[in-house]
């Protein structure tokens, strides 16, 4: 398959769901609160914070090229203005080490979870929420001084948006709330301040954002309702993406909206660990819809997988969507890669039973299984051909 000289093979995690013990993060507050809505707390997670060796060793030796992995504002900042030496230090490390075992980084400043203060204050809703979060990017310099070519600024920030109003732990059948326009005119705002601080440090960083694709389908009579559901939730945030280096996509499933909103799930479609249709054309048609919306913008796809327990269905599902990735690189789009979420089996937001991890870890000795299929997407990395769907 021809892949583009330099592309990204590679896979992601984000701080929150692997490194455990994010004491300091809103997240763990909500976790660990009394009465919380949530099945279960992060607590150790997969220990990357201490096996993150481990875990960049087996994705280099399993052929992947490229690691998407978090560093974690409620860790750096733990109090207001005060940046910790040691957590930068740490993340440093992360870079050095995957450099030198042959992976190229690539690092999201937020990933879902805040510092538990910044929350307190009102969260994104707090007058001064652009500074402190421009000041937090500019803080990491250390970090992103040199090696690192990618900066995610935020992950799916319509998802922050949509989840900071009211209703936000509705499960995604019900479709996503809608996201107040203050909140996303600061979401952007946040983004192109964290950037530009990005590259005052590294002017040679790319810097981008990765949005969550709802692939909305409108049924016959809503293609109206689809695009007022969409927009605001969606495309306003794939747009103001337009001047960046590079966006992310990121796509597992589909949603199809009727004359009223979003539809459940069809009566007797697969359904994967997390309650989403199996949809592996989501990846193709959100290519295509972010490539119409962005104009030139380079694509990277820096999240798409599967939470099942048969690995069969995972490589069948990835396979599925390589190819209609190849048939939009055959057609024109300008897509530099592909990360797969998720490398490890991770803290999906309240639970850990959605395995879509590439490896699986022991919740009680940590130790790390490469899965069949990791090996299969390793060999697509190493040979640049895309492996025929069976282990
Ligand atoms: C998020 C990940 C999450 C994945 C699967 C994305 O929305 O960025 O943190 O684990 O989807 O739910």
């Amino acid at each position: 398959m021809p892949f583009p000289d330099g592309f990204l093979f590679g896979a992601s995690t984000s701080a929150h769901q692997t490194e455990g013990g994010n004491t300091t993060s809103d997240w763990w507050h909500l976790e660990n609160r009394d009465g919380t809505p949530l099945p279960e707390p992060s607590g150790d997670a997969a220990d990357s914070y201490h096996r993150w060796p481990v875990d960049m060793d087996l994705l280099a030796e399993l052929g992947f090229t490229d690691y998407r992995f978090g560093v974690e504002w409620a860790r750096i900042e733990p109090e207001p203005g005060q940046f910790s030496r040691a957590a930068i230090a740490h993340y440093r490390r992360m870079v050095d080490g995957a450099l030198d075992c042959g992976l190229r980084p690539m690092i999201t400043l937020h990933h879902f979870t805040l510092p538990h203060w910044f929350a307190e204050r009102g969260g994104w809703a707090a007058p001064d929420a652009v500074d402190r979060f421009a000041r937090y990017a500019a803080a990491i310099a250390p970090i992103l001084g040199e090696g690192v070519e990618y900066v995610c600024t935020i992950n799916e920030p319509n998802l922050v948006a949509a989840r900071t109003a009211p209703g936000a732990l509705s499960p995604p059948s019900t479709g996503l709330p809608l996201p107040s326009a203050e909140l996303t005119e600061t979401l952007i705002a946040a983004h192109r301040a964290a950037g530009a601080a990005v590259k005052a440090i590294a002017p040679a960083v790319r810097t981008g954002w990765s949005v969550a694709n709802q692939v909305c389908q409108a049924v016959p009579g809503a293609e109206e309702t689809m695009l007022a559901y969409r927009r605001p939730r969606e495309d306003v945030f794939i747009e103001a993406a337009r001047e960046d280096d590079w966006i992310g996509v990121q796509a597992y499933t589909r949603t199809r909206v009727g004359r009223h909103g979003p539809l459940p799930v069809p009566e007797g479609a697969e359904v994967t660990l997390t309650g989403w249709e199996y949809y592996p054309a989501a990846l193709g048609q959100a290519l295509r819809h972010t490539a119409a919306l962005v104009g030139d913008v380079p694509i990277i796809v820096t999240e798409n997988g599967i939470a099942t327990r048969d690995d069969h269905r995972r490589v069948a599902y990835t396979h599925r969507a390589l190819q209609d990735l190849a048939r939009a690189l055959a057609d024109g789009l300008d897509i530099r890669g592909y990360l797969h979420w998720s490398a490890l089996d991770t803290y999906e937001w309240g639970s850990y039973r959605p395995t879509f991890g590439l490896i699986a870890v022991d919740p009680h000795s940590f130790l790390r299984v490469p899965k069949p299929s990791a090996r299969w997407l390793g060999r697509m990395a190493r040979s640049g051909t895309l492996p025929p769907p069976t282990l």
